[in-house]
């Protein structure tokens, strides 16, 4: 006799999805699983468009993470077009980057994630939400607001669009820099690094007061992923592939993410439209690995700023070789990186280049393919193109950064719910703690849905017969 729990479809996540828990005859959990029930297709969209028009295609997979597509597709383009970017141009899409991470890394932390650290993962659902941190703590949830205004105005000034941005075209950009667009961004930078800053302290703070959930809640081993820089440093825009074990153990190092095929399957299972990728050496599912900002520190040596690399030595020291498992820990790592791109945005405002004219190359050269990879907020972003002489789009696979974590979500659902649920006693709380263990791999489950949304939450529950015995609704 069993019993299944459908949470659905999951709130304060970006887009669709939904868990269902099978219950066995003693109440206890037999299976746990996190769906994305969306639609997908957008590759096949893309074929017989010109590899030109990509970067504004693909910026429309995704209202929540827009940038990071439209970069990975111009990364894309420049390689069929075999060119390499002037400084200013790749100065320019990095402050673009960094200004997305920013902000998105703002957005999770602050409205997404915060209500169940302020208020506890078993306060009253209707106070757990963005409203009620309006209503408690004002001036904290206006700092967030004001560190995604700060990543959006430069979205907007460099894409002309705060949403969908139109800066990055194969071989550059197609906008330079202002010197009072720049001062303009070099006079709010500081206070963006000091609310940073304040954001760690916040996340610090609520750990070394919860230290034993903290560290163990969706706790589980798994290998971890991510870009460096040729230093070893976590790296967002460029760089090489780099995979390490739980035990610190790199599995690989340096590999040209135009490789990344031979170290990546994907499997695709019959219950989800998200495919699962993992890393082919280890097989499936053992080759689970995480990324996003927890993948990122986990591989990396160091960050390139120092203030982020005073903090990520405090991370490094939470696991045995560095190798931080338990996924609260997510939100630390994504604050040390939005502190980390706050730091790069300074320094980039202080370039001499920033505000140069020479930012596109062209080419006429066409080559079969292209791959473009960068780190989006969430993870390692794949794109690869296979184009016809005229560059016309044969063939596109896409691996999205959520994509990259399914197994990794899914375990951690799985780990939850065993953990939590006994003898067939589910609460709201409990429910709750399956939504935030999912939170904290802040899941863009329109992009790996390729499809737009939003939802409230629904949690259905279901009698060994199969009909519904409870419907929760927040
Ligand atoms: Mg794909
Ligand atoms: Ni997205």
């Amino acid at each position: 006799m069993t019993k299944k729990i459908v949470i659905e479809p999951v709130t304060r996540v970006e887009g669709h999805g939904k868990v269902t828990i099978l219950l066995n005859d003693r109440g206890n959990v037999d299976q746990a699983r996190f769906h994305i029930t969306q639609v997908r297709g957008f590759e096949k969209f893309c074929e017989g468009r010109l590899f030109w028009e990509m970067p504004l295609i693909t910026a429309r997979i995704c209202g929540i993470c827009p940038v990071s597509h439209h970069l990975a597709s111009a990364k894309a383009g420049d390689a069929i077009l075999g060119v390499t970017l002037t400084p200013t141009a790749e100065k320019l899409r990095r402050l673009i980057h960094m200004a997305q991470l920013v902000q998105s890394h703002a957005l999770h932390f602050f409205h997404l994630a915060r209500p169940d650290l302020l208020f506890g993962m078993d306060a009253d659902p209707t106070k757990r939400n963005v409203m009620g941190l309006i209503a408690e703590k004002p001036d904290i949830a206006v700092k967030g607001v004001k560190l995604r205004a700060f990543g959006q105005k430069i979205i907007e000034m460099m894409g002309n669009k705060r949403v969908h941005p139109n800066a990055a075209i194969p071989g550059g950009m197609n906008r330079a820099l202002s010197p009072e667009q720049r001062d303009d961004i070099r006079g709010q930078v500081d206070e963006v690094i000091a609310d940073c800053q304040f954001a760690i302290k916040l996340f610090t703070d609520y750990s070394a007061q919860n230290s034993e959930v903290v560290a163990s809640f969706a706790d589980f081993t798994s290998s971890y992923m991510g870009l460096i820089d040729g230093k070893g440093n976590v790296e967002y825009y460029d760089g090489k592939l780099r995979l390490k074990d739980s035990n610190g153990s790199i599995l690989e190092d340096n590999v040209a993410p135009e490789s990344y095929l031979s170290i990546i399957e994907e499997m695709v299972e019959d219950w989800s439209y998200l495919k699962f990728p993992y890393y082919k050496k280890l097989g499936y599912p053992g080759g689970m690995y995480r990324v996003g900002p927890l993948g990122r520190l986990n591989v990396a040596d160091g960050c390139t700023t120092p203030l982020a690399n005073k903090e990520f030595k405090n991370y490094k020291k939470l696991g045995d070789n560095g190798i931080v498992q338990a996924s609260l820990y997510y939100h630390y790592a994504r604050l040390i990186e939005m502190l980390n791109c706050a730091e790069e945005i300074k320094s980039l405002v202080e370039d001499e280049f920033i505000c140069g004219k020479d930012i596109w190359v062209n080419s006429a050269q066409i080559n079969e393919e292209g791959i473009g990879v960068i780190e989006a907020p969430r993870g390692t972003l794949f794109h690869h193109y296979w184009v016809d002489g005229s560059g016309r789009i044969v063939k596109a696979n896409l691996i999205v950064a959520t994509g990259n974590n399914n197994l990794a979500m899914n375990r951690a659902v799985s780990e939850v719910a065993r953990e939590f649920i006994k003898g067939g006693n589910v609460t709201e709380g409990i429910l709750n703690r399956i939504e935030v263990a999912i939170r904290c791999y802040d899941p863009c489950l329109s992009c790996s849905s390729h499809a737009l949304g939003h939802m409230p939450l629904e949690v259905t529950i279901l009698g060994p017969d199969g009909n519904i015995s409870q419907v929760l609704r927040s």
